[in-house]
């Protein structure tokens, strides 16, 4: 049977059929692909969490069409509202309080006393969730540990037939996942960089604390947890120059870069050499981040070296997890 379905209405109504039937859907964000179950469904939500061998701690992002939807689960405050009003729908979650009553399976908070909200701006995933008439809640659509996926493509290669079913709807157009911010507190908490960037987080909020790195054992978002966006391949951040048998990412122009023993960077083979913008555009080099280490850590090189990205806007995201995927490594 085939895995990969093009996202038509007739297979949008299928998928939503298997959700409702307890199944698993991979479904196309505009932040990477997710791996969907009615976040209703404890069952379903179980069954996610075994497909992607992910430790149980960890909870997951539910997804609604709406601020109005997502208010049925949990309490907004003033910030929150603001922050929904201007980036929603879009690649922002918000950790907020559950309420008593939220119909929301208790595992998608996986023991806290709140939940993770947000609504996807990516149409397929709006209408698998219209036809579906419930939340979804998913985490990306990859083995824990490994890269998110930005295609479906990426979805079968690392999560083959545990995928359930993949609804394909292009390239993820942000390609890194979403902010997560931490509303329950007086001050907003930046748990994860993303696509709307801090500067626009304090441009609105004024004041917010930033908590990237896991603190100790329990981090508030085991996202923080080092091991997370990992390819098998080490990588080598900051990179000048290029040593023989490693591939290079590159950002930005490779005109006066060299070879380690002679050569020059441009005229490395296209298998290993990648550009995530060759005009340095930190939202393009975004969207082609993950695609691109999946490319080069397929390619059976020793290393990947990587150029220095400014941590500025997208870029503070794109660093976070190059240094968690390098640090995973080391670790
Ligand atoms: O862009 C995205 O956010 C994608 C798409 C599919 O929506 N989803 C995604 O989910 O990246 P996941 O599970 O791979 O990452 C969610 C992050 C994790 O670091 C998780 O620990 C954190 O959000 N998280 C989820 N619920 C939380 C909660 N209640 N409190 C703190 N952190 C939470
Ligand atoms: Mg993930």
């Amino acid at each position: 049977m085939p895995l990969i379905f093009e996202a038509t209405d007739e297979n949008i109504r299928k998928a939503a059929e298997r959700l409702k039937d307890g199944g698993l859907v991979a479904l196309p964000t505009e932040t990477v692909y997710g791996l969907g179950a009615d976040a209703t469904n404890d069952r379903a939500v179980a069954s996610i969490f075994a497909a992607k061998g992910r430790p149980v701690f960890n909870p997951v992002i539910v997804h609604f069409r709406s601020k109005e939807e997502a208010e049925e689960a949990v309490v907004f405050n003033h910030n929150a509202e603001l922050l929904a009003a201007l980036f929603w729908p879009g690649p922002l979650t918000l950790i907020l309080p559950r309420r008593e009553d939220a119909e929301i399976s208790l595992l998608c908070s996986a023991g806290l006393p709140t939940l993770a909200v947000r609504c996807p701006a990516h149409p397929v995933a709006r209408q698998l969730i219209k036809a579906l008439g419930k939340p979804i809640a998913a985490p990306s659509a990859n083995a824990s540990g490994s890269l998110s996926p930005t295609t479906p493509q990426h979805v079968l290669l690392s999560l083959g037939q545990n995928a359930g079913m993949i609804l394909a709807g292009g390239k993820s157009s942000v390609g890194v996942e979403s902010t997560v911010v931490d509303m329950t507190g007086d001050v907003p908490v930046l748990l994860r960089p993303g696509a709307v960037t801090m500067e626009e987080l304090q441009h609105h909020l004024g004041e917010i604390q930033v908590e990237l790195e896991a603190v100790g054992e329990k981090p508030k978002s085991p996202g923080q947890l080092l091991r997370h966006y990992a390819p098998k391949t080490p990588l080598r951040l900051k990179a000048v120059d290029v040593k023989p048998d490693e591939a290079l990412l590159a950002f930005g122009s490779i005109k006066f870069m060299g070879i380690q023993g002679g050569g020059a960077a441009k005229d490395l083979p296209v298998n290993a050499l990648q550009n995530l913008s060759e005009k340095g555009d930190l939202e393009e080099a975004a969207a082609h981040l993950f695609a691109m280490l999946h490319f080069l850590d397929s390619g059976g090189f020793k290393g990947i070296a990587v150029m220095g990205i400014p941590e500025v806007g997208l870029g503070v995201a794109i660093n976070d997890r190059l240094r968690r995927a390098h640090g995973a490594q080391v670790s």
